[in-house]
């Protein structure tokens, strides 16, 4: 056993990940016996791109060609060791409120009470500004004091200028520093390096 838990030993290569369950209420959520990992982040947006990526499987969480199809908190497991966990995307006009609020319930209660959770991972589209939901989740999560990362993904659609303007502009306009986030890119791969040390300082766990 080394000292400190780190997921750059398995994460961002070929690893071991199991599907463990779906959870649609609270009573459903597996015992808090691993460290966790939240995505969360509008539809579409490329929360389970991202978390594929990580674990270097091109299918194992299902990439979505309808937006709002995911519906509940999906646990993924690594090495025996950390829970990945793919929550539910948001702005999906679509979804009827009575559902988006039972999610809404269900999310903010997990994000508020999961002893686990290490790190909220929030995604959104480097080429799009802020949206106001994800204002709102950030600005929650920080007012909460929960460990949040941004991840500024589908950098490949942009030149690098570009990216650096998008990206200072998104800093601006959610309110994070630089160091909070990392750009991104599920394609190419390209921002995996610095993602991966980004969570491991969230998962310094001795
Ligand atoms: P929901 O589960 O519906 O909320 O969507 P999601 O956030 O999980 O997004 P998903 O990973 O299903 O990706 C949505 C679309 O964006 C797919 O067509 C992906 O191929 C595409 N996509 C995701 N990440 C990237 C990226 O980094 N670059 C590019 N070019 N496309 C991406
Ligand atoms: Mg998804």
């Amino acid at each position: 056993m080394s000292d400190h838990f780190s997921a750059t030993e398995f994460l961002g290569k070929s690893c071991k990940v199991d599907f463990i369950t779906s959870v649609f209420k609270s009573s459903q959520l597996p015992s808090p016996e691993y460290p966790e990992i939240a995505f969360a982040g509008r539809s579409n947006v490329g929360k389970s791109s991202l978390i594929n990526k990580l674990v270097n499987r091109r299918n194992l969480v299902k990439v979505s060609s309808r937006p709002g199809k995911t519906q509940s908190l999906n646990f993924f497991l690594a090495e025996e060791s950390l829970y990945l966990v793919d929550l539910p995307g948001y702005g999906f006009a679509k979804v009827p409120r009575k559902i988006k609020n039972d999610w809404q319930g269900l999310i903010t209660s997990y994000l508020e009470k999961r002893q686990s959770l290490c790190c909220v991972v929030v995604i959104v589209d480097l080429r799009h500004e802020a949206k106001t939901q994800d204002r709102e989740l950030v600005g929650w999560l920080q007012m909460n004091g929960l460990p949040l990362l941004m991840v500024y993904t589908k950098a490949d659609k942009l030149s690098r200028n570009q990216r650096n303007k998008q990206a200072a502009a998104l800093d601006a306009g959610l309110g994070v520093a630089r160091e909070e986030r990392v750009v991104f890119s599920a394609k190419t791969g390209e921002g995996m390096a610095d993602l991966l040390s980004s969570l491991d300082r969230y998962l310094d766990i001795p």
